[in-house]
């Protein structure tokens, strides 16, 4: 790995570790949409808070060490910069057709309109979040959360800019062209939605931000994962840089949930309650109890398997193929990395039953890159139940059946239940209240989402982290709200 490249250079408007004081027509263009990028932050960035200083990290160096840096910045002023990881010297393309020939530094001409595609699909995922989480302010349990809801969206701005760089650079006319459009869809719009559809829900409230930032931001991390091997190397080195900032928003999710559930427990506890499916007493209590964090679960794990496509895709073939994208973890693997005559198991729906069958490997990447972000998943759920074992409550968190409550793949077209058992529409109508979360459910989590703005303070329905920001004392002020 060489060292150049990894200062970020500050002496344009945009920070940047690309050259771009030399790139003349790219700076060029890149100063011109960043009004268009800050017009757009202020419409559809937090709702509120603009003018305060926020505690936020931001990215002055792709040194491993000390990359970061802490301080109070207002959000408009963050400095979105464009950075890549640095570059490895003499690297091949790790799988695929070209597997050993050495990366592409440009963009090869028949792979052009795919790789503008994939960069746009992913680009449009960045601000779509931001977007989606634009009211939680509003309802902040704390100083802390609302640093982190910041910090997460910054960064989430800043892989837009990820994104808008790679199609400035590389892709001309039509290139700035959807970094246009990346700045004009909306999300949830019905004229002009996000391209994908869990990026179109909506976040009403902490628990579905938490569960986002688990499950969907998850997705992102296992797609930046197979773009981080790209033989496209500006991407791949994009990807990875990206990688770093995306297991904060990782963390945000897994803790979220942890210390809503650990709250949960011990207000049951402090109150003699043992019974986790007495809705009544523990919502009196004034915390979420277990069934209604399972049935979000459900929700955002269904929403987000969605996000890998078909099972079967010959798209995914394709970008595998010709090196485009790779696979999780690509060069750990032990195989040929090409993938011609392997075999992958695949759960299908056949003659009415879900079975797992030996199907040609290459077109059912989805579904494999699926399975290692179910298995992600599942490490994560069982933290929860530690929580949940040690105060010795009966009951345990589960990720719902692959099969269950989907609008893409193999299992479109069907219901199940949780567990997978197949169920007909009538009993799926009966039952799909205890599966997904209600309107009830829904009013209730909306009547627990007040703000609390307190140093050191917190909701009633969360506890505490367990380790502060940047080793800040519990009562630091993340966010100078009168400054
Ligand atoms: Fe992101
Ligand atoms: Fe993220």
């Amino acid at each position: 790995m060489t060292t150049e490249n990894t200062q970020v250079s500050y002496d344009t408007l945009i920070p940047n570790n690309v050259g771009l004081v030399s790139d003349r027509r790219v700076l060029k263009g890149l100063e011109q949409w960043h009004p268009e990028f800050l017009n757009w932050w202020r419409d559809m960035g937090p709702d509120g808070f603009q003018n305060v200083p926020v505690y936020l990290r931001t990215a002055v160096s792709v040194d491993r060490d000390g990359w970061a840096q802490f301080g109070y910045v207002k959000m408009p002023d963050y400095r979105w910069g464009i950075l890549l990881a640095p570059r490895i010297e003499d690297r091949t393309i790790g799988f695929g057709r070209y597997l050993g020939e050495p990366v592409w530094q440009d963009v090869p001409g028949e792979q052009r309109a795919t790789l503008r595609r994939l960069i746009v699909i992913q680009g449009d995922t960045e601000p779509a979040s931001v977007e989606q989480q634009r009211h939680l302010g509003k309802t902040a349990p704390s100083l802390y959360d609302l640093r982190n809801l910041f910090q997460v969206n910054v960064e989430e701005a800043r892989h837009l800019w990820a994104m808008v760089y790679l199609l400035h650079k590389y892709f001309g006319l039509d290139g700035r062209e959807e970094a246009q459009e990346l700045l004009r869809r909306r999300s949830g719009d019905s004229n002009s939605p996000r391209l994908l559809g869990a990026f179109n829900e909506a976040t009403p409230d902490w628990l579905s931000f938490f569960m986002f930032t688990f499950f969907t931001d998850r997705d992102g991390k296992m797609q930046l994962e197979s773009l981080a091997q790209s033989g496209f190397d500006p991407l791949a080195r994009t990807t990875r840089f990206m990688l770093t900032e995306e297991a904060h928003h990782m963390f945000v999710g897994q803790s979220g949930i942890a210390r809503i559930v650990e709250r949960t427990c011990s207000a049951m506890l402090e109150n003699g309650l043992r019974d986790p499916y007495d809705i009544e007493r523990t919502r009196a209590l004034g915390v979420i109890d277990l069934p209604t964090v399972q049935r979000k679960l459900n929700f955002h794990f269904s929403v987000s398997l969605d996000l890998f496509g078909s099972e079967i895709s010959t798209n995914a073939a394709g970008f595998f193929d010709s090196g485009i994208k790779g696979r999780y973890h690509e060069t750990g693997i032990e195989d040929d990395h090409q993938l011609i005559t392997a075999t992958y198991l695949v759960l299908k729906l056949e003659q009415g039953h879900i079975k797992s069958v030996a199907t040609a490997a290459m077109p059912a990447l989805n579904a494999r890159l699926r399975d290692d972000y179910e298995r992600e998943c599942a490490r994560g759920v069982d933290r929860w139940n530690t929580i949940i074992r040690k105060a010795d409550i009966p009951f345990t968190l589960s990720l719902p059946h692959v099969a269950f409550s989907r609008t893409v793949g193999e299992f479109a077209g069907i219901h199940t239940d949780p567990q997978g058992h197949i169920l007909a529409d009538d009993e799926w109508d009966q039952q799909k209240h205890r599966f997904l979360p209600t309107t009830d459910d829904e009013a209730y989590l909306n009547s627990l989402m007040t703000q609390v703005l307190a140093p050191g303070e917190f909701a009633p329905w969360i506890a505490p982290p367990g380790r502060p920001i940047d080793n800040k004392s519990a009562d630091f002020r993340y966010v100078r709200l009168n400054s």
